[in-house]
């Protein structure tokens, strides 16, 4: 299939990076469409660990990645990947970034941490590197593109512009300090050379890609439950993960589109403030934690673990068109003797659902309904096909996939790139 997207399907950190990795060894383009330097990808190729942050993980491969219009940029981070992979031996030439893209300033980072401290209890969790307050700017028309670093003059301009607003606001509001527009302009002014080489027309780019026969995968960062639109608003990111989300932040049409590869782990985690029904409410939780080494690649923060939540992946396949799922981390579960899945969630009313609510009250207050599935209690590493899986693992993943009514094509049972089962 010529335009695969990848797409969490939960709430982000379900290994999309590992997968995406296994499949662009096949593709010729490898595109993120929305966010920043919040996402991290792990992936580990050849025992050797690369953590990115803003890169696309095909970099890895030397795939051609495409940073899309709708990603935000920080070209400090950027860069530092560049140099990051330069020192590891891979070359960076593959990397085109949009000149639409947008720019995470340094009062973006400011503006995120201290709204989030001002928000106290009612904080979102943020990954506090500005992302919100880019988009936010962003759709306000006052922020900077990539493409206006590599003309001075606008440049100097549109720091101005932005700089009116942005100073009264964190000197008045968040009683900060502000920017010096000299200081800044000469600031950024001084990536233009360095990120020149690497700013190309993605949007035709990815467009001939397709019409040339070739295999173009967009890689989802964050996930469906943290969409602007139909995630868990507002615990949720600033852009558009659901993979109709790859279309806008590309610059092709919704129809170029063929497949659409939802990544779940077996179980569910998250990072950052809001309602989780299926949130492990005993010691299992911390056991679970250690098991998977659940804590957050960009801010390394504990992240919150959960039983499989039916009902959300369900959401999920609607939302994105979901048209097959990956399983990550199906042997963190082998501890386990039983494993409960939330199939149905019970609202205020008394009354039970398998779909997820559409109004926030109700999903605060939902609490799941269980079904327990038998566990398999050993180690999956030696199964080399779904069929060498214990009867008790096969059967989890089929649960799944009769439950979701979608075919499961991925399985993964360890952290190397070659720990998929197909
Ligand atoms: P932001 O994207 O930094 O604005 O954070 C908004 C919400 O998305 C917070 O709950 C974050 O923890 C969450 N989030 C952002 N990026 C990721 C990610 O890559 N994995 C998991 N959660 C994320």
């Amino acid at each position: 299939m010529p335009a695969t997207v990848v797409v969490g399907a939960q709430w982000g950190d379900e290994g999309k990076g590992k997968i995406v990795d296994l499949l662009a060894q096949k593709s010729d383009l490898v595109c993120r469409y929305q966010g920043g330097p919040n996402a991290g990808h792990t992936i580990v190729a050849d025992g050797e660990t690369w953590k990115l942050r803003q890169l696309p993980s095909g970099v890895v491969s030397g795939t051609t990645s495409v940073i899309g219009a709708g990603c935000v940029v920080d070209p400090e981070v950027f860069l530092g990947e560049i140099d990051m992979l330069v020192e590891r031996g891979v070359d960076p030439s593959c990397v085109v970034l949009s000149g639409n893209a947008h720019l995470i300033m340094p009062w973006h980072v400011t503006i995120d941490q201290a709204s989030e401290r001002r928000l106290g209890k009612l904080q979102i969790g943020t990954t506090r590197r500005g992302i919100g307050p880019a988009y936010a700017d962003k759709a306000s028309r006052i922020g900077i593109r990539v493409q206006d670093v590599l003309d001075a003059k606008i440049l100097r301009q549109k720091i101005e512009v932005a700089l009116a607003e942005k100073n009264v606001w964190l000197e008045r509001v968040y009683e900060t300090e502000g920017f010096e527009l000299e200081e800044i302009w000469s600031h950024y002014a001084g990536y233009a050379e360095r990120l020149a080489p690497f700013v190309g027309d993605t949007s035709l780019l990815v467009d001939e890609a397709l019409r040339d026969g070739k295999h173009v995968l967009f890689e989802g960062a964050q996930a469906t439950m943290l969409d602007l639109d139909h995630g868990t608003y507002p615990f949720v990111t600033s852009s558009n993960p659901i993979a109709s989300g790859a279309a806008t932040g590309i610059g092709i049409g919704p129809t170029r589109i063929d497949r659409v590869l939802g990544v779940a782990k077996a179980y569910v985690t998250r990072v950052g403030e809001g309602p989780f029904p299926s949130e492990i409410q005993d010691e299992r939780q911390t056991r679970l934690r250690e098991l998977g080494g659940e804590y957050g690649t960009v801010t390394g923060r504990e992240r919150r673990c959960g039983w499989l939540d039916l009902v959300a992946l369900r959401y999920a396949v609607r939302v994105n068109g979901i048209t097959s799922l990956a399983v990550t981390k199906l042997d963190v579960l082998s501890d386990f003797d039983e494993l409960p899945v939330c199939v149905r969630y019970r609202l205020p009313d008394g009354s039970e659902t398998p779909h997820f609510p559409a109004h926030q009250s109700d999903f605060h207050h939902a609490r799941p309904v269980w079904e327990t599935l038998a566990g398999w209690a050993e180690p999956l590493t030696d199964a080399a096909s779904l069929s060498d899986l214990p009867a008790a693992a096969r059967k989890y993943v089929e649960f799944i996939a009769h439950e979701l009514e979608v075919p499961i094509e991925l399985v993964g049972v360890g952290a190397e790139r070659d720990r998929v089962l197909a």
